[in-house]
């Protein structure tokens, strides 16, 4: 038996918990060879991997980042080339055919379990295994990841929660998320911010103002403000970073922490400080959580191919680990809705998300 493992864009906690699980089962259980593909799509293309073996994968379970590294610009679909881009995805197929590989699994986001839907479109079999510290993959309610920067998120809120109160200052925390809020909104929600302003609702600033204004009127003269990077205004356009030219997705968000903070402290005359929770938000070690997610994930991963089911992603869905068809997240994110109970339980306590 052969099968094939990768991990794809951004890294997050969790992803060493999953790989251990699916070698160290196919492993002990059918003798095979695993083929660990090394930078996400990058080893595929380059025909660039290691073989892990039981001890490889020993002493990972709770170690961040991934032993195979990552990488979110690499798809076989649009190769950057010195002669422009090309398509290399039928070279991949062929490459992974002659290498005998029963089975690939893709434990990504949604970019990665894009690419996977279509190496599946063209008869590879795939099984997808959903992280994102974004949680936006659509099919499943939980992605590896997401709970343990959430948790990043709500300790540090916690811990500027007593700088901003004995300051009497706003504080921004900026987290990341993309375009959906799920990060900002579980993070802010678990450590009781005041405002939280996520992409799915253009904020406005007066309403954020009169809300941090009328608090320093009833005496708590300080005010904590999630804010998830991919927000805009109900006029404005979401701050981007940098443009990466050769990634599939180019935009990186970030900086709209520091326009919120001083202007804040414009409307407000309350003294504003901004916190970036940046790249700190992916690193570190999974929760017991997530070490338990991940191995859940990736065990039910390994019963679909042993039972010949590809072309699917392992899912959570109503709190069970169940599979979805590889087409359900193909090219989507899932954001927060008005109906979401934790959006609903935060208004129910007069949180304000800016509208
Ligand atoms: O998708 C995960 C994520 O961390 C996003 O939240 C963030 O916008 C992006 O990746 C950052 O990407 P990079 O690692 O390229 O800066």
């Amino acid at each position: 038996m052969k099968v094939g493992i990768l991990t794809g864009g951004g890294d997050c906690p969790g992803l060493n918990s999953a790989i251990r699980l699916v070698v160290k089962r196919l492993i002990h259980e059918h003798d095979a060879q695993v083929y660990g593909f090394l930078d996400g799509f990058r080893g595929v293309i380059e025909q660039d991997y290691k073989v892990l073996d039981f001890d490889s994968v020993s002493n990972i379970l709770d170690r961040g980042g991934t032993i195979l590294g990552t990488s979110n610009k690499y798809n076989p679909f649009r190769v950057y080339t010195k002669d422009g881009v090309q398509d290399k995805s039928d070279e991949a197929v062929r490459y992974l055919d002659k290498l005998g590989i029963e089975c690939l699994f893709t434990v990504g986001g949604d970019g990665t379990q894009t690419i996977a839907a279509e190496m599946a479109r063209k008869g590879v079999p795939v099984v997808g295994i959903p992280k994102t510290i974004d949680n936006d993959l659509v099919g499943t309610e939980f992605a590896i990841g997401f709970k343990t920067a959430a948790a990043f998120v709500a300790d540090a809120v916690m811990r500027v929660r007593s700088t901003a109160e004995s300051h009497h200052r706003i504080l921004v925390v900026e987290t990341m998320g993309r375009y959906a809020g799920w990060l900002a909104m579980y993070g802010g929600a678990a450590s009781g911010a005041d405002v939280i302003l996520i992409p799915e609702i253009p904020y406005k600033l007066e309403k954020v103002a009169d809300f941090v204004a009328a608090r320093a009127k009833k005496g708590r003269k300080y005010s904590i403000v999630v804010v998830s990077e991919g927000v805009k205004s109900v006029t404005g356009k979401r701050v981007v970073r940098r443009v990466v030219n050769d990634s599939p997705e180019p935009l990186r968000l970030g900086g709209i922490g520091d326009h919120i903070a001083n202007e804040l402290e414009d409307m407000t005359g309350i003294e504003a400080r901004v916190t970036v929770l940046g790249h700190l938000q992916r690193g570190g070690r999974p929760l017991p959580e997530d070490r338990l997610l991940a191995s859940r994930l990736a065990f039910h991963a390994v019963d679909l191919f042993l039972d010949g089911k590809t072309g699917l992603m392992v899912a959570v869905q109503n709190g069970d680990i169940t599979e979805v068809s590889m087409e359900v997240p193909h090219g989507k994110q899932r954001f927060v809705t008005m109906d979401d109970p934790v959006f609903k339980m935060e208004r129910s306590i007069g949180t304000c998300f800016g509208y």
